[in-house]
């Protein structure tokens, strides 16, 4: 078997400290490199090794992949919807050059694998508002589901010229305990938890008809790793795979909190967030993934919130 030596970028963020565990589990914690621009994350303190590293720098990523012996690189540093609407040429530069270097680097190198996710940011107010399809009308309105979709067109650039094993995932808002949300509008799903426990109460950014997908984290991490493992033979999505979990808004998770805080209580105050939630899709059909590497959720809203108020 080929060992693998696996680099994971932007690893302090909320998926990275996740994933990274996940992978130091599978491939052992010495082969699995953490690497971000902020200080390494408490949680991987002491599980394996940590590189400071600000993945703009091109040569300086170059020379990490080169003298780590990496064969896998997961891209996650991003900026995310709500904070790249208010700085818009941040968020393009970060989101394009970082994809860019990797794949360069994956190519000069002969990486084995890439893995960077998008986003259902990549849908925009024209595709379909429910059970929204892996191929249809694509138009985003924020510069992050731009970043995205020319992002997911770059993967597929890359493997059709040039045959990089690079795999994508559209996320849905994902939902966790263990490190923060870094900027995205679907945050407030992660918030209501730790203010109703502080607070009893919660000023929602959102409207509370707002429908979004949304998927916890555990769901999405076994995805991530699913896809990662299938047989290359099954992977028909070279931009990037729908990925559904479940679809809520804050009306029904506020009511499925009440359940375990029978005092807890929800205002709405929508705020710039809510016309980027308005452009996204309700729930989206993730038939491709299914039917292409076997994917199944485990978590609906009532088993994640007594997920979440078990572990927080
Ligand atoms: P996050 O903001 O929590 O983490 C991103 C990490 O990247 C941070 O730790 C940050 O310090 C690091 N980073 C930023 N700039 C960097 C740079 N120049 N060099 C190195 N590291 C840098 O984001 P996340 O929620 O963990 O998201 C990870 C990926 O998943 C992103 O591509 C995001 O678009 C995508 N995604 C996330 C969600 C979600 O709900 N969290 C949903 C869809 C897609
Ligand atoms: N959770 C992300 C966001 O809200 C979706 O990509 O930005």
């Amino acid at each position: 078997m080929v060992k693998e030596r696996i680099l994971v970028i932007g690893a302090s963020g909320q998926i990275g400290v996740e994933l990274t565990l996940a992978l130091r589990k599978m491939y052992g914690n010495a082969n699995v490199i953490a690497s971000d621009l902020r200080e390494e994350n408490d949680l991987l303190k002491g599980t394996g090794p940590y590189v400071s590293m600000d993945v703009m720098n091109k040569k300086m990523l170059h020379l990490q992949v080169i003298r780590q012996g990496v064969t896998q690189i997961y891209l996650l540093a991003a900026i995310l919807s709500a904070t790249g609407e208010k700085n818009p040429h941040l968020a393009w530069s970060l989101n394009m050059q970082s994809l860019l270097n990797v794949l360069d680097i994956a190519k000069e190198e002969h990486l084995h694998k890439v893995y960077w996710p998008s986003s259902i940011a990549v849908f925009g107010p024209t595709s379909p508002k429910q059970d929204c399809p892996q191929q249809t009308i694509i138009e985003p309105t924020t510069v992050y589901g731009i970043s995205k979709y020319a992002g997911e067109f770059w993967c597929n650039y890359y493997h059709q010229r040039y045959g990089i094993d690079v795999r994508s995932l559209r996320y849905p808002g994902l939902i966790s305990y263990k490190s923060a949300p870094g900027g995205g509008t679907t945050d407030y799903a992660i918030e209501i938890f730790h203010t109703a426990l502080e607070e009893k109460k919660y000023e929602c950014f959102l409207r509370e008809d707002t429908y979004l997908p949304m998927m916890y984290m555990p769901d999405a991490i076994r995805a991530t790793i699913e896809l990662m493992e299938a047989d290359a033979s099954n992977i028909t999505v070279r931009t990037s795979y729908n990925l559904s979990g479940m679809s809520f808004s804050p009306k029904e998770i506020a009511a499925e909190i009440k359940k375990h805080i029978p005092d807890f209580s929800i205002s709405y105050k929508p705020d710039y967030r809510q016309p980027i939630a308005d452009s996204w899709p309700q729930s989206i059909n993730d038939m491709v993934a299914r039917k292409d590497w076997g994917w199944k959720e485990d978590f609906a809203l009532d088993r994640m919130v007594e997920d979440m108020f078990k572990n927080l």
